[in-house]
């Protein structure tokens, strides 16, 4: 097991040990805030309203009818509002003060400056993917929170779903050489979001996620995702290189112009080759998906909801070949039934409580390399195709118009 690995093992043993109540006892409250009270947020909400270290002490959301308490109940069983304060304004949040810990649960193109403003104040940050739609914007976020020295992770809550977990374990020694993940989503399987994007000029049916200029596109808003899980078991993407189907202009509805079809191959430092391959086809209505793990000597499937193995480990050659039987391995996965939304939220306000950031999954920090990546993958496709070095996307003047944010 490595480094991470062991103090992950070793987190859940300590804390697998306490009942509830020694839990509550020993735990000093993390007083939170929320920013942005959409369908993100109250699944957090959710979870921290029965975590007991966690203390909901803020909420704040430009549209009032976020914030009352009778819609917050119907998502959240017993929450009350009581002695939690609501804003529609930020700055009013912040300058009430009273917190410990800021959850940023809004659109990726909605920021401005409101992370840097918590990290100067020495709050801890939970920010949700994608930090941006901006490279530099996330430098600048990335900049404060480190000069700050404050507890800060991105909302990756796949590294904490068991399968992936037993998968991360299951990968440790191996040579990992190709994986190739198939997401075939459908316009219509995107959520109705709680933001009015209406009056912001942004899409009339609020499914703001199949809209570019809100989104970054599905490989930004949604592909980080499984990049990100890719990173957890097979460490930082060195190059990228992608082509996106474009979806024809009379085939846009309600500002929904994302792509059809994206074809990504990100480039691991490792050695290995991640084919993602995503689509969001109108008029369709059902999607499916494939999942395959290589390394040199055997590979790795998502079977009926479970990690399975195929390899061999007898005496080389064998006398006949072995039957799928021998070589099908069921990969052990531990926690199963555990939430990974649950999950992070209890390692991030464990981490805020006890000022240790080695009790979470990723850090802001550690995250950056996921959210180069996918930007740079809409980079290649704009220069046709192009492989991308990262860190010649980084710091290369060439790039620097696709991760500057246009200003106003
Ligand atoms: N980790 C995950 O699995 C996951 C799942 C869904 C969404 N997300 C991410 O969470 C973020 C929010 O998405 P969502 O689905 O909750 O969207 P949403 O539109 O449902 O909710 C966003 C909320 O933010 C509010 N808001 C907008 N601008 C704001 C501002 N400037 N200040 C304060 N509040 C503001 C909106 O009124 C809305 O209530 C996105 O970055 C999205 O990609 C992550």
């Amino acid at each position: 097991m490595t480094g991470d690995g062991l103090t992950h093992a070793l987190i859940e043993a300590e804390f697998a040990g306490l009942t509830r109540y020694e839990r509550i006892s020993l735990a000093t409250p993390v007083r939170i805030g929320i920013v942005g009270l959409g369908q993100r947020a109250l699944q957090h909400l959710k979870c921290l309203w029965s975590i007991p270290e966690a203390q909901i002490v803020s909420l704040c959301d430009p549209f009032p009818e976020n914030l009352e308490e009778g819609k917050l109940q119907s998502y959240v069983e017993g929450f009350e509002l009581r002695d939690i304060r609501t804003f529609t304004q930020f700055d009013e949040m912040l300058a009430a003060g009273n917190l410990d810990a800021v959850y940023f649960c809004i659109p990726p193109n909605r920021h401005n400056g409101e992370v840097i403003a918590c990290a100067a104040a020495g709050l801890a940050l939970f920010v949700e993917k994608p930090v941006s739609l901006y490279f530099d914007e996330a430098v600048e976020m990335e900049k404060a929170i480190g000069a700050a020295g404050v507890i800060a992770c991105v909302g990756f809550n796949q590294r904490h779903v068991p399968n992936h977990e037993g998968i991360r374990d299951f990968l440790q020694d191996k040579r990992l050489v190709m994986a190739t993940i198939v997401s075939n989503g459908t316009l219509e399987s995107h959520s109705v979001k709680h933001t009015r994007t209406e009056d912001l000029d942004g899409p009339g049916n609020r499914v703001w996620a199949a809209s570019a200029a809100w989104s970054g596109t599905t490989v930004v808003e949604a592909g980080i995702h499984q990049l990100d899980t890719m990173r957890y078991w097979a460490g930082d993407v060195d190059w990228v290189r992608a082509d996106y189907v474009h979806r024809d202009d009379d085939d846009i509805e309600d500002g929904g112009d994302n792509p059809y079809a994206y074809s990504v191959t990100f480039g691991f430092a490792g050695g290995l080759v991640f084919n993602l391959l995503l689509s969001r086809l109108r008029k369709t209505f059902y999607g499916d998906g494939y999942n395959d793990l290589m390394w040199d000597h055997g590979h790795l499937k998502i079977e009926a909801g479970a990690p399975v193995a195929y390899y061999y480990e007898g005496p080389y050659p064998p006398e006949t070949n072995p039957s799928v039987e021998q070589l099908r391995h069921q990969v052990p996965v531990p926690d199963q039934g555990r939430d990974g939304t649950h999950h992070i939220n209890e390692c991030f306000v464990r981490a805020v409580a006890s000022n240790d950031e080695t009790l979470m999954r990723n850090t802001f920090r550690s995250s950056m390399n996921s959210h180069a990546a996918v930007l740079a993958a809409n980079a290649s496709d704009q220069l046709g195709g192009e492989k991308i070095d990262l860190n010649a996307f980084l710091y290369d003047d060439t790039y620097a118009r696709f991760r500057a944010k246009p200003s106003n």
